[in-house]
């Protein structure tokens, strides 16, 4: 018997000013879309932008219904349009960030399970790597340079016969 362990890597921006200039104008694209959610039940939006490697961004936010489990996450709304609109395009990088209206977000969001594994069906697609930012509405921000990196010991389609 042994012990493995699964370890990644994330890089920590404490400082906003730190960050490169591209990638906060990336965040800055997700914040807009975070602004356009239909969260109308949660009231948590977030918004996420898509740089794809011919320089357009494609943007989602999350959109709630009624019957809950029939809405979308951002990431998804987000990574769906982009792979509707440019089949042939990986996607280069991917911000993600959250509004509370009712208390503000200090932490970065974390994607959830089904989105990282969305993602990641989009990294494996084209083989490159999809770099992830995460961010609140204030404090830290982490950069993941993929998606692996969230996704340790994932399912993928080399398992399907
Ligand atoms: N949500 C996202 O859109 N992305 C995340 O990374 C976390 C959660 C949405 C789903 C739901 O509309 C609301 O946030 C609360 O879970």
């Amino acid at each position: 018997m042994k012990t493995i362990e699964l370890t990644s890597k994330m890089i920590v921006y404490e400082d906003r000013q730190e960050v490169p200039v591209d990638i906060l104008q990336l965040i800055a694209k997700a914040e807009e879309a975070a602004n356009r959610a239909y969260a109308p039940y949660s009231n948590f939006h977030v918004g996420a932008a898509i740089l794809l490697n011919n320089g357009q961004i494609v943007t989602g936010a999350n959109q709630e219904n009624a019957v809950f489990p029939a809405g979308l996450c951002a990431e998804r709304t987000a990574a769906f349009s982009a792979s509707a609109h440019y089949p042939e395009v990986p996607f280069s990088r991917i911000a993600i960030t959250a509004i509370n209206p009712v208390e503000i977000l200090r932490e970065p969001v974390s994607p959830c399970g089904s989105c990282r594994q969305v993602l990641f069906e989009y990294e494996n697609k084209f083989n490159q790597p999809i770099e992830v930012i995460l961010s609140g509405q204030e404090g830290p921000i982490y950069h993941f340079s993929r998606v692996a990196d969230l996704l340790p010991y994932s399912f993928h389609a080399g398992f399907l016969p």
